[in-house]
């Protein structure tokens, strides 16, 4: 493994914390390997997992074994790279294992807590009487119930989103993956940039004056998006949490970053079926910073990202931001302005981007 991809523990454990289940692989005392998929939840630096008392994973207990949970950041094929070799071909990934011995956790007040971590990872919402060792409901379950643990002796994880690879590499990767944009590429891309010393973002995502152009939210940023839409005269009706769901429930969303201070500047999203329509919402630049181009680069990187790209139509409704989206080949459709003064416009493909 080489030095720039080993992940230190603590992103060991947040990758850990953020899967809600992994692969755990021993042996039984006959040799036999076994791995299982199991739901994990962290206590007190260890891992706790449950199961049947009659079941394989109790013939793994008291010998070595190991759990894993891994993440792909980027499907690479080999042509981004070379139009012949098959070489190029890769996987960018983050995974995480932890190994140690298999233990059976019989204190019933350790049982319920190990349980009651599980629940908040699976059912955060919560919706059922808390387990607890003296909860009448859950003795009997509590009893029936195997916990079991790994007590880490060594964790190890890897981070490989192209460490050794040069910058204009890189770049052809971002590209791809701008280019393809599946919703997997979007959320790596911002991995790599994120997490890679070497990688810049592509030109076309770079807007007016240094602003990044982001293509997939982090909570963080989806937050800031919805307060940000919050005070537009269309988002009335809706509450924080609403606009969330808008951000969430784009197909494809772009925010502009300031670099310096990492707030979002703007926003702006669509929805879309990838080929007959797509509809652009949502778009607001932060008022101190309008009338500095942010707008325009919004747009235009809506327009190019996959989900809109190849539609047909790309719809937008407007109360007086007609002078941003005509330059797009947006025309106003001939049904003029409803009773709230908006209109429609509709952009055809073909038009210009
Ligand atoms: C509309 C908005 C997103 C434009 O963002 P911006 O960063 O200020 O715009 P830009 O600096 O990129 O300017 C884009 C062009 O559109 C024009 N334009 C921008 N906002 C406009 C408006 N409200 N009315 C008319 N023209 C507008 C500008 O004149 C500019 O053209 P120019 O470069 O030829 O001068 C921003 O002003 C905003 O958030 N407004 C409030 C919310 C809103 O109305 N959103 C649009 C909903 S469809």
């Amino acid at each position: 493994m080489s030095l720039e991809d080993r992940m230190d523990e603590e992103a060991c454990w947040q990758l850990l914390d953020r899967f809600p289940h992994g692969n755990l692989c021993g042996s039984t005392g006959q040799g036999t390997p076994v791995m299982r998929t199991l739901n994990h939840a962290i206590l007190d630096g260890a891992l706790y997992f449950h199961g049947a008392a009659t079941g394989e994973k109790r013939g793994m207990l008291g010998r070595p074994a190991v759990f894993g949970c891994e993440e792909v950041v980027a499907q690479i094929p080999s042509y981004w790279r070379d139009p012949i070799s098959a070489c190029p071909a890769t996987t960018w990934f983050q995974s995480a294992q932890v190994h140690g011995m298999l233990e059976s956790v019989e204190d019933a007040g350790l049982k319920a807590r190990a349980m009651s971590a599980l629940m908040n990872r699976l059912q955060p919402e919560g919706g059922h009487l808390p387990i607890r060792v003296d909860e009448e409901l859950y003795v009997k379950m509590l009893r029936a119930t195997c916990v079991f643990r790994l007590v880490p002796s060594r964790l190890t994880g890897r981070n490989k989103i192209g460490q050794n690879k040069q910058p204009e590499d890189i770049l052809a990767i971002l590209r791809g993956l701008w280019k393809r944009g599946t919703p997997q590429d979007l959320r790596g891309m911002e991995t790599i940039l994120a997490g890679n010393k070497r990688a810049s973002r592509p030109p076309e995502l770079c807007g007016p004056r240094g602003v990044e152009l982001i293509v997939h939210p982090s909570e963080c940023l989806a937050d800031q998006a919805a307060e940000l839409l919050r005070v537009q005269y269309w988002s009335g009706p809706y509450d924080h949490g609403q606009l969330l769901q808008a951000i969430h429930g784009a197909q494809a969303w772009i925010g502009a970053r300031d670099p310096q201070t990492g707030r979002l500047l703007g926003t702006a999203a669509a929805v879309s079926n990838g080929s007959k329509q797509a509809y652009l919402y949502d778009v607001a630049v932060d008022l101190q910073h309008q009338g500095k181009g942010i707008g325009k680069a919004l747009t235009k990187a809506l327009l190019d990202h996959a989900m809109v790209r190849g539609t047909r139509t790309v719809i937008l409704r407007t109360r007086d931001a007609m002078e941003l989206y005509r330059p797009f080949g947006f025309e106003l459709t001939g049904g003029g302005a409803g009773p709230d003064g908006i209109v429609t416009m509709l952009r055809k493909q073909g038009a210009p981007a």
